[in-house]
């Protein structure tokens, strides 16, 4: 290695200390709120009320090395050079200096630091538009510092302004960005073909008037892989220790190419990016809403690459631990503390999701044999018969509810069989399934608790202990899909793909009955929609953020959130009693059962 990633984020922060600037150091991956965007997508984002004017603590310029995530760029994942997580190395003037001094400083530390070819250097400035002119000061400052005036392009707002996405009313405004030919050997290199970006000095010259900002984003991994001459990002000391973990497991090489070597570097993306999520401050879990659920399909993507690799899922654990403890140590020093919570959660949705990858699979084999049968059938008698390519979206609703399987995992097998998904009708099944639930819900609330008669309570709660023991054991991912209470039983509707087994409904039986007889207290608590799913309570999770909610814990065995009325304490119970399990509708179980 030419220089180490140690070394180049240090560089950086030297840098810009050198020239005034207080390292703010990274936050949290996760935006904050205030502009509505999931992650942080560029450096920026957390700064953003900062770059509207309020007066930063450290004063007027300041650096860091912020994590960021993109995922719209998940798909491309698996080439040399794209990731879900990156670093991006930053530093601002908040109404301080501007053009004259960042143009000079960029070609400093390009040139003079990094050691770049100032004549190979190319750089884009906006050609202007009808609300904003063209960036000429930008364009003579490069030239006046020695870029080749043939090396300055002007292009269009499409490609040379920069805001945030899906904002409104942020600073934004023109860029200069920075292009390096990625074979840096190359003789004649020619832009923009074969020339990559390598950072962006954006100057928010507009919405906050008075005096401009600069925001500037070079990408640290990128950079890293220039510098050391390399045209794979996946070859950078970020990644070495990982990939050879993977070749020492799996027996192949990287460099041989092909699948295995696409597998490696999606497990090595995808488990950096988890290790980033669960370890971030805010402490992301997986889950079925929002930023949990951006995380389970990362690590379900990448379980599904260790079973195409050939390797066991404790791969996964070796690899979060080499990021834990050699490559992002210094930087995120949060993750070693966390290493333990991160490597158990990793390990609790790879169980998780296993199994289910296993029986989904056949279930999604039986959607491909079933289509190719169809079509069999339909060519013999119709000559003329186009082929259907396309899984219905009903069958991929039902591998995503019952298995677990994210869509975009079905629609990647699909793929590999010249196969699509109907998305449309993915996310219609998606819908009247919601709506279901929410009747359901609404039923339950009414249908046997409307009189909150001592009985029907009690059989309530009883729900609420039968849902845990389901969950223990049989699957962590039987979820309630619906119950009925009357004075005299209770009905309780749970996907599971197969009738329980007598041993099975044993157990069920003998977990509800300890915990009955274990007195355990029933508390109610109201707290925040966050709180609730960082503590792991169940339910369904399509409230508003940061709204109230009302959960009942049942020791340490249950916790739901719910509206009640329960019990106060499970003794009162009686004896609980099995009387029936039988097959609801298509992946969903019924039980019948009574307390005695
Ligand atoms: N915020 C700018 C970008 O992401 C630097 O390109």
């Amino acid at each position: 290695m030419k220089i180490t990633a140690k070394e180049l984020r240090q560089k950086w922060l030297d840098f810009y200390k050198s020239k005034g600037h207080v390292d703010i150091g990274a936050v949290s991956l996760i935006g904050d709120g205030t502009t509505g965007v999931m992650f942080n997508v560029a450096g920026m984002q957390p700064l953003m009320p900062y770059l509207l004017g309020k007066p930063h603590p450290a004063g007027k310029r300041l650096c860091n090395v912020q994590g960021c995530m993109r995922t719209v760029d998940i798909d491309s994942v698996g080439d040399p050079s794209h990731f879900t997580f990156f670093e991006m190395m930053g530093n601002w003037s908040l109404g301080d200096y501007f053009k004259k001094e960042k143009t000079a400083w960029t070609f400093e530390i390009l040139t003079d630091v990094f050691g770049l070819d100032k004549d190979k250097l190319c750089t884009t400035v906006f050609e202007g538009n009808a609300s904003a002119p063209r960036d000429d000061e930008t364009a003579q400052l490069v030239i006046s510092l020695g870029i080749k005036p043939e090396h300055v392009f002007y292009l269009p707002k499409e490609d040379n302004w920069w805001e945030l996405e899906g904002t409104v009313g942020t600073p934004c405004g023109p860029d200069n960005e920075w292009f390096y030919p990625l074979d840096a050997e190359k003789e004649n290199p020619v832009f923009p073909d074969d020339y990559v970006e390598i950072g962006n000095d954006v100057y928010m010259q507009y919405k906050k008037l008075e005096q401009g900002y600069v925001d500037t984003g070079f990408g640290f991994d990128r950079m890293l892989l220039f510098l050391n001459g390399l045209h794979d990002a996946y070859k950078t000391d970020l990644f070495t220790g990982v990939i050879s973990e993977l070749e020492r497991a799996s027996g192949k090489k990287y460099d041989d190419g092909g699948e295995a070597q696409r597998a490696m570097r999606i497990i090595a993306d995808h488990i950096r990016t988890t290790v980033m999520l669960i370890g971030d401050s805010t402490g992301v879990l997986p889950s079925n809403t929002g930023a949990g659920y951006i995380l389970r399909r990362i690590m379900r993507r990448a379980i599904r690459y260790c079973r195409q690799l050939d390797v066991s899922s404790d791969a996964l654990l070796s690899v979060a631990k080499i990021y834990i403890e050699e490559v992002y140590d210094e930087a995120y020093p949060l993750l070693k503390e966390k290493e333990e919570f991160i490597l158990d959660e990793i390990k609790k949705e790879t169980d998780r999701f296993e199994t289910m990858l296993v029986t989904g699979m056949k279930e999604f084999e039986k959607c491909v044999t079933g289509l190719a049968r169809k079509n069999e059938f339909m060519a013999k008698s119709n000559p003329s018969y186009v082929p259907e390519t396309v899984i219905g979206g009903k069958a991929a609703f039902r591998l995503y509810d019952t298995y677990g399987f994210p869509l975009e995992l079905t629609e990647e097998l699909a793929a590999e069989k010249g196969l699509t998904v109907d998305e449309n009708g993915f996310n219609e099944a998606f819908k009247e399934h919601q709506e279901k639930s929410r009747v359901l819900a609404k039923g339950e609330a009414k249908g046997g608790l409307e009189s909150h008669s001592e009985m029907a309570v009690k059989y309530h709660t009883a729900t609420h202990l039968l849902n845990a023991a389901l969950k223990a054991v049989l699957s962590p991912d039987c979820n309630q899909k619906g119950s009925n209470i009357t004075d005299e039983r209770m009905r309780f509707d749970f996907n599971f793909e197969r009738a329980m087994t007598p041993e099975e409904i044993k157990a069920v039986e003998d977990l509800v009955n300890e915990k009955i007889e274990e007195d355990l207290p029933v508390v109610y608590k109201e707290m925040s929609l966050e709180e609730a799913r960082a503590e792991h309570f169940v339910g369904v999770f399509d409230s508003k953020y940061g709204e109230v909610v009302k959960t009942y814990s049942i020791g340490e065995f249950s916790k739901e959130m719910c509206g009640g009325p329960h019990v106060e304490h499970t003794g009162v119970l009686g004896h609980f009693h099995i009387q029936k399990e039988q097959s609801s509708s298509a992946g969903v179980r019924r039980i019948k059962a009574v307390l005695e």
